[in-house]
């Protein structure tokens, strides 16, 4: 994808989440329009912070075993302990890392932010190893703020 239609899909992806009816919609909306538009992100989804759990929202791909995960666990807990997005290269050699598919080598998980209060995160798998880059932290930290003002409403 060149970075003109990075640029498309980033005005499209900030139009959905304004117009969303809801924050539910305005997830479901920026999972849809990530997914469609990256071959390279095998499955999409956002956790919401319930407590001390990240719980499964909307996502697109396999159904994944990890519904709820404690703050203290997985790429998904540290990256909303550390308030930092964190990137895998290869989740096989990460000892955090929690398994939702097989096929799946490296991902990507952005906290969604509210001041320094964690809202939730976007978490992306693929099944290519390395697959996240500069550009991929380029294009979801500003979904994941986007993303954040929809959240607040909750
Ligand atoms: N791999 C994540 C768990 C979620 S699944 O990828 C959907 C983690 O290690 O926290």
């Amino acid at each position: 994808m060149t970075d003109m239609d990075r640029e498309g899909l980033m005005t499209a992806i900030s139009s959905a989440i304004a117009a969303a009816p809801a924050p539910k919609s305005a997830m479901e909306q920026a999972v849809r329009l990530l997914k469609d538009a990256i071959p390279h992100y095998s499955w999409v989804g956002i956790y919401v912070l319930e407590g001390d759990e990240l719980v499964l929202g909307p996502y697109l791909g396999k159904p994944s075993p990890h519904t709820r995960i404690p703050l203290g666990r997985g790429i998904c807990g540290a990256a909303a302990t550390e308030k930092a997005t964190i990137v895998v290269d290869d989740v096989n050699a990460d000892p955090r890392y929690l398994a939702c598919s097989i096929e799946t080598k490296s991902e990507i998980v952005v906290p969604i932010m509210r001041g320094n209060d964690v809202l939730g995160e976007i978490d992306i798998d693929s099944d290519q190893p390395a697959a996240f880059g500069a550009r991929d932290r380029a294009l979801l930290e500003p979904v994941a703020a986007l993303l954040a003002e929809r959240l607040a409403e909750d």
